[in-house]
């Protein structure tokens, strides 16, 4: 079996549109927690699972959880960090993405204590294992049965009562006793609306929700990470900028593109010919073969970003229609559903932002909000990328809130 590696920003973008290469990127996680998830689906069955799915990716939904259920989420989780002064970027992230990503999936929590969080960002950190048990040095077997250990708790804790609230809601609406705009607006509630003809089995349905729970989550504290570094590395160099950064949504959204696109949470994709397939680089893949598709380098193309396309600038033009955070979010059949929900509305080049129709996506909020209430840098504490795992990630990135003291009465 041959294996061919896409960089060229054209052939990446086109190579994901190939309809004879399936998804094989989670072959190691689909053995513990993906299988059967929409991911690693191929052909009809994914595309109708998909068309489902889709509905819950509604504006108006969006538009839901990034102005009704993100701020008091963030508001929440900021408050005792800026009683204390200072937080963590990636547990922060964390604590204010499961919340989101659990509501999103169609998982209730169920008790709303410290514990249960503290238990859910235990979870996520173990699922997101999941998604890279392919690129893991050394034996995976212990790391398969953490994940399966977790995935049981997640079930008889998390999931089966949420299955089991959602389908009383469904028999009462079904019985003309609940309108339909009160029904939950989750995964969950669509795919157990569906089921007579989607006919999943039970674990299918778990493996999908805590699916969703990781890829709502897990993708955006990584982005969250690097949009905080990037914006504090500049206020650094641009003091004068901040107070613009602090005011205008619009811009910090621009930055967020500009980090989507330079570090991209899954650096590259990953498929199998299924049939003889004729790649965007001119050479052939035959049945079996493996193609590498380079998400990351294609986003660094010179000859689509530019001479300086490995560095960050979010002030660069982009040729028509080119998105500003290339193609971080994929493209074709398996293109990312919440690209909308993490990164709001994006536009293309010279496109203005539509009145009162513009969404900033959760990434930007969160950061945004960070730097309102004063994020910078602690030196007493140096941020750490995480090591272990090849994509470039940071695990612990320390910031200090509220005023800086004045410069002379600094230790
Ligand atoms: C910064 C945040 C995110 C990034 C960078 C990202 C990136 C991606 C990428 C690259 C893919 C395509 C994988 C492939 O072609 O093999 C994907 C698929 C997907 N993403 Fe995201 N994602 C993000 C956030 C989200 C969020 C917030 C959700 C859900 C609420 C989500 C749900 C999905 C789903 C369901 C798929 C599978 C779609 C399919 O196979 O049809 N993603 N994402």
């Amino acid at each position: 079996m041959n294996l061919h590696h896409l960089k060229a920003y054209p052939h990446v973008e086109k190579a994901l549109g190939l309809p004879d290469l399936m998804q094989s990127l989670y072959d190691e996680g689909r053995k513990v927690l993906m299988d059967q998830t929409l991911v690693t689906l191929h052909g009809e069955e994914h595309r109708a699972r998909r068309l489902l799915e889709m509905r819950i990716f509604r504006r108006d939904f969006l538009r839901f959880y990034e102005e009704d259920v993100l701020p008091g989420l963030l508001e929440e989780t900021l408050a005792p960090r800026l009683a204390a002064g200072r937080l963590e970027v990636v547990e922060f992230g964390y604590r204010v993405m499961i919340h989101l990503a659990i509501a999103f999936a169609g998982i209730d929590r169920q008790r709303f204590t410290d514990e249960e969080s503290d238990g859910l960002l235990h979870m996520i950190r173990v699922f997101g294992k999941a998604a890279t048990l392919g690129q893991l040095k050394g034996d995976p077997e212990p790391v398969r049965q953490e994940i399966r250990e977790q995935l049981g708790i997640f079930e008889r804790d998390f999931f089966l009562p949420s299955v089991q609230r959602r389908r009383d809601a469904i028999a009462a609406w079904r019985a003309g006793s609940l309108p339909e705009e009160e029904l939950p607006r989750d995964i969950l509630t669509v795919l157990l609306r569906n089921e007579d003809n989607l006919e999943l089995a039970s674990d299918v349905l778990r493996n999908e929700v805590a699916f969703f729970f990781l890829a709502g989550a897990h993708t955006s504290v990584h982005s969250l990470g690097h949009l905080v570094h990037h914006l504090l590395e500049w206020c650094e160099a641009h003091p004068e900028e901040r107070a613009l950064l602090e005011a205008d949504a619009l811009r910090v959204q621009r930055f967020a593109h500009e980090s989507f696109r330079l570090h991209p949470s899954s650096p590259v994709a990953r498929r199998r010919a299924v049939a003889d397939t004729q790649l965007p680089d001119g050479s052939l893949a035959v049945t079996g073969d493996t193609v590498v598709i380079d998400l990351r380098q294609a986003n660094r193309d010179e000859s689509v970003f530019g001479a300086d396309a490995a560095a960050f600038n979010p002030l660069r033009r982009l040729p028509t229609g080119i998105f500003p955070h290339g193609i971080t979010f994929g493209s074709g059949a398996h293109a990312c559903l919440g690209k909308a929900l993490a990164a709001g509305t994006v536009l293309r080049g010279e496109q203005a932002p539509a009145e009162g129709n513009h969404q900033i996506g959760t990434v930007a909020t969160i950061a945004q909000r960070l730097l309102r209430a004063g994020a910078r840098r602690d030196p007493a504490q140096e941020p750490r990328v995480d090591r272990k795992i090849e994509r470039e990630t940071w695990e612990f990135y320390p910031l200090l809130l509220g005023a800086a003291a004045p410069a002379g009465d600094r230790a």
